[in-house]
């Protein structure tokens, strides 16, 4: 896909679309434009019946450095931009996306750097990097998900406490919480996301989504509505590979 200003979107004949934020000089911070590029990316790859994985990473020496500071309090109307955001619910699409996310994480991964990375399913981070919640220090709160997922990835208490404190973690500790899957030098971490993503090419499609939607589906249900959804899932999965 072309046209793109912020970010770069490249499909390979496996499938996999590697998706580059793309701001380097100020780190990738996420302005408005990204944000409107991201949308229609995210689409783009749910719609592409060619497109199996996604991989999210950063240009430059960050990951992200989350929202572009130097667009704060320049929205002509807060209702405006409320409405814009209900209406184009980014985070919510990446989230939900039926095909499997890796984010690829290196340098700075903050305020929505540090929240996009928890919206893909799977994380893996180079030994340099950083991950924070700052914007409780600057007046806002984590709006891009990260209240909500921070808490589901690691215990709740430590989720709390980055929250407030808005002090980063090194990758390191990241791992010891589960808030990445694994730690690789700066130099192997495309290789590495590459070769997770290539794996999931060989899943079949249906069944990374259903596991997908039962996992996160599920968190938000009771365990009998949860296992109920897992045996319906279950039963469609059975039922198109009778066909
Ligand atoms: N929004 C807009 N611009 C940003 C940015 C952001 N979130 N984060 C970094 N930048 C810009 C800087 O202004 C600088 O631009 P300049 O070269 O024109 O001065 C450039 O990116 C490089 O950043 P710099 O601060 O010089 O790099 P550093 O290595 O010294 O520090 C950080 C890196 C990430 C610690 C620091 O940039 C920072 O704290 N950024 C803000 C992070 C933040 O609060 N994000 C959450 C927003 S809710």
């Amino acid at each position: 896909m072309n046209g793109f200003e912020t970010i770069a979107y490249e499909k390979d004949d496996s499938g996999v679309v590697r998706l580059t934020l793309q701001r380097p000089d100020v780190l990738n911070a996420v302005n408005l434009q990204m944000r409107d590029e991201l949308w229609s990316a995210f689409e783009a790859f749910r719609d592409d019946p060619d497109a199996r994985v996604l991989i999210l990473r950063g240009a430059g020496r960050a990951f992200s450095a989350g929202a572009d500071i130097s667009e704060f309090g320049t929205t002509p109307s807060y209702v405006e931009a409320r409405r814009a955001r209900h209406e184009r619910d980014l985070w919510g699409l990446l989230v939900h996306l039926p095909k499997p996310t890796v984010a690829a994480v290196h340098g700075h991964a903050l305020g929505a750097g540090c929240e996009m990375s928890l919206l893909c399913d799977l994380r893996v981070a180079s030994e340099d990097t950083q991950f924070g919640l700052p914007e409780v220090s600057l007046g806002y709160i984590p709006s891009a998900g990260g209240t909500q997922t921070l808490p589901r990835t690691i215990p709740p208490g430590v989720a709390l406490s980055m929250i407030l404190s808005g002090d980063p973690i090194d990758a390191n500790e990241a791992y010891r919480l589960g808030l990445v899957h694994r730690v690789v030098p700066r130099d192997q971490l495309d290789s590495a996301a590459d070769a997770w993503a290539r794996t999931l090419t060989q899943r079949s499609p249906l069944a990374l989504s259903s596991a997908k939607e039962a996992v996160l589906r599920g968190l938000d249900l009771s365990l009998a509505d949860g296992l109920a959804l897992e045996g319906r899932l279950a039963g469609i999965l059975l039922e198109s590979r009778s066909r």
